[in-house]
């Protein structure tokens, strides 16, 4: 299998075209015709926490995979390649066609690392995917992760500390305009810390990676909403919780952001009576909470939340 071809012929495509629709429609098909020995290949795209069917070519396949299920949804969850010699010894393989044996998933990651699609294939012939197939197909997805400008400006990702970020994260999955959110810890000392560690004031924020489009969420009303739920003066406390994990704050990835967070935080300066204590700050590092508390409130409807969605 002659890669550095596939690879010339995916910078040409990319070229064309960066809008990821397009982009990988033909990729899947580019795919279809080079690939020996296979039977699907195509793209899953991440929104809402989970995956939904693109482009792609093959039998008709389910539409949505939830994060951590099937070996997409591993791909997903763990953000690395996955690939399966024997799809029937993977526990909670999703078979949507019963001729597949085999599969390699590969995540397709935005600027800021997190996962934005996973490139599938499936084969008939067991053990179908070498290393040397992993390699190739990676620097496949590489070139596609280059080209997919269209998709950073459709979707951007701001980091909000809001106080518990079980409550924050529901409220954020409820606004239109939200396509992913994730939960974890920013800005804090020491690096990929536990949650016990975070509750003992390591001093991490308990943050949500909020993805948005921002043809239909502004920023700026984004973080309207935001403000909606916090109490901007209250410092190291929200609802009942209270400690440094529980501060405010708005982290930006991108610097382009931090006018609009300035001013949205001076006008809501001049409508508070008291000092604000909303941090501002560009992000210094985020790392996801624990997969018990990802969507915690889905998981667990009665759980504990400080946000009043009334
Ligand atoms: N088998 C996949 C589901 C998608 S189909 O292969 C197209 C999985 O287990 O994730």
């Amino acid at each position: 299998m002659d890669y550095a071809l596939l690879c010339g012929q995916a910078r040409e495509l990319s070229q064309a075209e960066g809008w990821y629709p397009a982009l990988f429609a033909n990729a899947a098909a580019l795919l279809w015709e080079t690939l020996p020995d296979i039977n699907w290949a195509g793209f899953y795209i991440a929104r809402r926490g989970q995956l939904v069917l693109g482009p792609f070519q093959g039998k008709a396949a389910c539409i949505h995979i939830p994060r951590g299920k099937g070996v997409c949804g591993a791909a997903l969850r763990e953000n690395r390649t996955v690939l399966v010699p024997n799809v029937h010894a993977f526990p909670g393989h999703i078979a949507c066609d019963s001729a597949s044996n085999a599969e390699i998933v590969i995540p397709l990651r935005r600027r800021d690392g997190g996962v934005a699609a996973v490139l599938d294939i499936d084969s008939p012939v067991l053990g179908r995917f070498s290393e040397e197939d992993q390699r190739g197909l990676e620097a496949f997805a590489r070139i596609l992760e280059d080209a997919m400008k269209g998709l950073d400006a459709m979707e951007k990702t701001i980091y909000l500390a809001g106080g518990c970020f079980w409550g924050c994260q529901k409220y954020f999955d409820l606004l239109d305009g939200v396509i992913e959110t994730e939960v974890g810890y920013a800005n804090g000392p020491t690096a990929h810390p536990t949650y016990e560690q975070v509750k003992a004031h390591a001093g991490h924020a308990e943050t949500v990676r909020v993805v948005y489009d921002p043809a239909v969420l502004p920023l700026r009303e984004l973080l309207e909403r935001y403000f909606q739920v916090i109490d901007p003066t209250a410092v190291n406390h929200q609802g009942e919780d209270y400690g440094i994990q529980y501060r405010t704050g708005i982290y930006y990835a991108d610097p382009q952001d931090a006018p609009t967070v300035s001013a949205a935080l001076a006008d809501l300066a001049r409508r508070c009576d008291k000092p604000l204590a909303v941090e501002n700050k560009p992000l210094e590092s985020f790392y996801s909470a624990e997969e018990y508390h990802q969507k915690y409130l889905e998981k667990h409807p009665d759980g504990y939340c400080h946000i009043h969605f009334d």
